[in-house]
């Protein structure tokens, strides 16, 4: 395969999303925008290079979290995206082979479109353009075609009339061979209506120097640029409808698709059944046949094989559930193991704990894991029975077979196949309860009169 080099270019100031955080950090399935990019670039298996603006170190930050390998260009005069490219320098000098321009914004492109422009170079074309047919083409560059080919990319803002009816746009995504963008790249100028260095001024010079300029056409939706909250809107509903497809094409059922929301990196086996109005953060992971049941909110969890989770469940990170757990309503688990048929039903913390097989928690247990400065362990052994609305005050452990007494307050351990009450002894007085009532209907009575 032709090496590649990638260009993200994410040196734009995103004004119109108005936000203190840099547009390409704004998220869509739980990843940065830019991460999608970044991401998409990788399965592309070649070298990245992005483009940054000053002061913008998050955003060097998250490339160096998704893309260590990548080399960063620091753009410090936005003087359009030609000027942009010219700041990876170093990046397309070294190149041998082609060259993928992207924008950071524009995070649902996809490895068959990028495919398919290599494929197009290597077979024979110097320069790929990425078009697409919007709704509304008012502010695109326009694509002026010869048959197959791009004679010349006319931004809106000087294109004549008879040009501004040409509903063909220029999505920014554009391939080179690098030898042609070396060629051209230094050619470009900047007297045009912004007075900025546009990249796509590269398409008529290399027609000029009789280079062979073709032109791909992607789905509009694949292309958006995400430069305002409308449109980060947009790429996250057709992102959500894009991994809904592909998850029942995987064999997972999804009552109302609609209703469901993925990450970015869920993975979920076939087999599995999503009931209406589940959120998934990311780092989930489903096991065959398990099934999450409404209303259940989960992350950064492992959910083993026919495990049955919800309604109204939380999982949060490190939630790892065994084959056949049962996690009920109103049910919140955090960096804890449970082991193989345990459950959960009702009304319960657990946090911070090494839960057994087949151990059965009753409505309201909690894991009492913090004491306002550290963290502490609960471990229950298998096969335990903890009786409902006790606290296990961690650190402490519980031993196989154990049984705590309901209403418990567990504070030292217990041992295997032990009975553990921790609770005040039960008292019973008859008759005490009419003669308190009676002193109370008395001194109401004694306020009236
Ligand atoms: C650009 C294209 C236009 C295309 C449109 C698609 C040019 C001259 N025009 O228009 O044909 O239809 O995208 O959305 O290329 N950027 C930098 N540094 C700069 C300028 C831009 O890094 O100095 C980056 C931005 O962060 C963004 C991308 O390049 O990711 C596109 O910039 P933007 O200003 O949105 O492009 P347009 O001028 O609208």
């Amino acid at each position: 395969m032709t090496e590649l080099l990638s260009i993200i270019l994410a040196a734009g100031e995103g004004t119109r999303m108005r936000s203190t955080t840099p547009k390409v950090l704004h998220a869509v399935g739980g990843l940065s925008v830019i991460g999608h990019v970044l991401r998409t670039s990788k399965t592309m298996q070649g070298q990245i290079a992005v483009v940054v603006g000053p002061n913008h170190e998050a955003v060097e930050n998250t490339v160096a979290a998704i893309a260590p390998t990548a080399t960063i260009a620091r753009q410090v005069e936005r003087l359009g995206t030609g000027h942009a490219v010219r700041q990876a320098k170093a990046a397309y000098e070294a190149a041998a082979g082609n060259v993928i321009v992207l924008y950071a914004d524009t995070p649902l492109v996809t490895a068959a479109t990028m495919g398919e422009i290599v494929r197009r170079l290597d077979g024979g074309a110097d320069i790929v353009v990425v078009g697409f047919r919007p709704n509304d083409p008012t502010g695109y560059g326009r694509l002026l075609t010869e048959g197959d080919r791009v004679r010349a990319i006319r931004e809106h803002r000087d294109a004549s009339e008879a040009e501004r009816l040409i509903d063909l746009c220029n999505s920014g995504i554009m391939g080179f061979r690098a030898d042609a963008l070396r060629s051209v790249i230094d050619r470009i100028g900047n007297s045009n209506a912004k007075g900025e260095y546009y990249l796509t001024d590269a398409v008529e010079l290399a027609q000029g120097d009789g280079k062979r300029v073709d032109y791909v056409v992607a789905d509009a939706d694949e292309v958006i640029g995400v430069d305002d909250r409308t449109k980060l809107s947009i790429a996250e509903a057709t992102f959500q409808d894009l991994r809904r497809a592909d998850f029942m094409k995987a064999g997972v059922t999804l009552k109302d698709p609609k209703s469901v929301w993925f990450s970015y990196d869920t993975e979920i086996a076939s087999d599995v059944t999503i009931e209406p109005n589940v959120v998934f953060g990311p780092g989930v992971v489903i096991e065959q046949g398990a099934v999450i049941h409404a209303f259940s909110h989960i992350e950064g969890a492992h959910i083993g094989r026919k495990a049955s989770v919800g309604p109204f469940a939380r999982l949060r990170p490190e939630a790892d559930l065994g084959e056949d757990v049962k996690v009920g309503n109103f049910v919140e688990v955090k960096k804890a193991k449970i082991g193989r048929g345990a459950k959960i039903s009702h009304l319960s913390y657990i946090g911070d704990a090494t839960i057994g097989a087949e151990v059965n928690i009753g409505a309201g247990v909690i894991t009492v894991n913090y004491d306002g400065y550290n963290k502490y362990q609960t471990i229950i052994g298998d096969n335990a029975f903890i009786g409902s609305n006790s606290s296990l005050v961690a650190p402490v452990t519980i031993g196989d077979g154990a049984l705590v007494a309901s209403g418990s307050v567990i504070t030292e351990d217990v041992e295997a196949d032990a009975l553990a009450l921790g609770r005040a002894r039960q008292a019973v007085k008859p008759g005490r309860a009419k003669e308190i009532f009676a002193k109370a209907a008395a001194k109401k009575q004694s306020k009236k009169g």
